[in-house]
């Protein structure tokens, strides 16, 4: 390949990223590299342009993987966000690859936004990806479906958040709710329904054994540390807030930070603790392996009164139809 190779400092740590990520002609303000006999090397400065021809010649080189060099993270991912309605509307983009651009992208935000959450900036650009999200999501099943095949069942609180704003617009689709205005701020909420935990310990959140008492009523403080928050960066819709206090509400009272009855949940909380309780089951945590999907469906729904009926049944048929019968 005709570049000027330069071989990558070895001590540098790198990201794969998709070659469909960069769009041709667009400004790359970070380097790019390229796996070449097993070794990074420099394959186009930060700068330079990335022309159609460029894009050609790696893919007849059937290269469909570039790298970022980790301390240039920040810079893709902006680069990536503000690209990212383009790509995800881009015809020559396999469905797949969208998934896993949009889910990777997703992830890495929110680990910002987790990082450093009253930086309203960071608030700010989750509402645009949600709003990326959504519109991605809406257009069908096989979208949602793709997006689920990438979805890492492996415990970090920033996938699971992820996977519980995919979850809870998927259920409200499913649900028939295809208001704009609903899904955006039940996807901005459940994107942020954990932000709470950032004030938390790791040593609490990693924990390998029980609880203590004294621990278990700090990591229950984390709803109403989120709603205060996201009222500090004052950066999304109020509505939003629900999902975040409410997610650990339960219809039998047994809920917290309040005892709420489901009568007195918001529709949003309802649809987020459904979606939170199923991604919790289903993850593989260090004191907890990962349940199956089915068994996972038939504790919720042996829980009697604890979530809304309706919704619980349409999220069986959403996530196994098949299985509907014998729950
Ligand atoms: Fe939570
Ligand atoms: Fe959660």
């Amino acid at each position: 390949m005709s570049s000027t190779a330069i071989k990558a400092r070895t001590e540098q740590k790198f990201v794969p990223i998709y070659l469909d990520s960069i769009r041709v002609d667009s400004v790359i303000n970070f380097d790019l590299y390229l796996l070449v006999n097993k070794q990074l090397v420099l394959y186009r400065a930060a700068n330079l342009p990335f022309t159609e021809r460029t894009r050609m010649k790696l893919l007849d080189n059937r290269v469909d993987r570039l790298f970022v060099a980790q301390e240039d993270r920040g810079q893709y991912q902006r680069y990536i966000e503000q690209n990212l309605p383009k790509i995800l509307a881009d015809p020559s983009v396999q469905e797949i690859k969208k998934a896993g651009i949009l889910y990777e992208t997703s992830t890495n935000l929110v680990k910002d936004v987790l990082s450093n959450p009253t930086f309203g900036e960071n608030i700010q650009r989750s509402r645009e990806l949600v709003t990326n999200a959504v519109d991605y999501i809406l257009k069908g099943r096989d979208a949602f479906l793709s997006l689920l095949k990438i979805t890492s069942f492996d415990y970090y609180t920033y996938t699971h958040s992820v996977n519980v704003c995919t979850f809870s617009i998927a259920l409200a689709q499913q649900c028939g709710f295809d208001d704009e205005e609903f899904l955006h701020e039940l996807g901005t909420g459940a994107l942020l329904h954990d932000v709470g935990k950032s004030r938390i310990s790791e040593r609490i959140l990693n924990k390998r054994s029980a609880l203590t008492p004294i621990e278990f009523e700090i990591m229950k403080k984390h709803p109403k540390w989120g709603m205060e928050i996201l009222e500090e960066t004052d950066q999304i819709a109020q509505a939003s807030y629900y999902p975040v206090l409410q997610h650990h509400e339960r219809g039998d009272r047994r809920g917290y930070p309040s005892g709420l009855s489901l009568d007195e949940m918001h529709t949003y909380s309802k649809i987020v603790a459904i979606a939170d309780s199923f991604d919790a089951m289903t993850t593989e945590r260090v004191y907890q392996r990962a349940m199956d999907s089915y068994p996972a469906l038939k504790i919720m729904l042996s829980l009697s009164g604890a979530y809304d009926e309706q919704l619980l049944r349409s999220f069986v048929e959403l996530m196994g139809p098949t299985g509907l019968a014998d729950l």
